[in-house]
């Protein structure tokens, strides 16, 4: 592979929201390609502690309701939203995918949780290559409510859920890029 093909893959990848996503399912083996490109991230001890909770079809539906149904629960007369109560009903339905990111802990590696979540972080960006190559939007969307969300996922003791991947195919114009520059962050000893 040319170096600049991974660079352009890099630079090309941007978060693209439910909201410009078509109606159009994303094939399993797209889906599945994604999930083993994850597995491919840098570990600390082999401890490989990404687990991932795939939503597609009746389970989108199924976590709007949970999400709908926790803001009715969890927000104060002042602060609820009808917008944002909105966008909790309509957005998991936008997605063709949605994957639930999960770290599970390992208590016999003994190695600080920030590193397992490091390697998760990693599998994602992954995950996010991969569906860049594919042209399928896709962004990782970290709401309050994944500290309840145990139950709903089944999640096992350690595990933790930090987020969602959404994926969509979508018709997004090239979204423009923005970081400052690198020079700014880096200092050469
Ligand atoms: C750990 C993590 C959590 C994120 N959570 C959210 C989120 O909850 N909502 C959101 O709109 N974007 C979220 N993002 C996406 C960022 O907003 C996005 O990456 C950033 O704006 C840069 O844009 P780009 O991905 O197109 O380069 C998250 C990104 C990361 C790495």
């Amino acid at each position: 592979m040319q170096p600049t093909a991974i660079s352009q893959l890099i630079r090309k990848r941007r978060s693209i929201f439910p909201k410009t996503y078509i109606n159009q399912p994303i094939a399993k083996e797209i889906i599945e390609e994604v999930l083993e490109n994850a597995n491919w991230a840098p570990t600390h001890k082999m401890t490989e502690p990404w687990r991932f909770k795939v939503l597609v079809d009746d389970a989108l539906i199924r976590l709007r309701d949970w999400q709908v149904d926790w803001y009715h629960k969890n927000t104060p007369p002042e602060k609820f939203s009808d917008k944002k109560l909105q966008k909790l009903q309509t957005k998991p339905l936008k997605a063709g995918c949605m994957i639930a990111i999960c770290m599970q802990r390992n208590e016999k590696a003994r190695i600080p949780e920030w590193e397992e979540i490091a390697a998760v972080a990693c599998a994602v960006q992954n995950m996010w290559l991969t569906t860049t190559a594919y042209n399928i939007g896709a962004y990782w969307s970290s709401p309050g409510y994944i500290r309840d969300i145990g139950p709903f996922l089944n999640l096992k003791e350690g595990e933790r859920c930090l987020g969602f991947f959404y994926m969509g195919h979508h018709e997004t114009p090239e979204v423009p890029a923005n970081r400052q520059s690198i020079k700014d962050k880096v200092e050469w000893l």
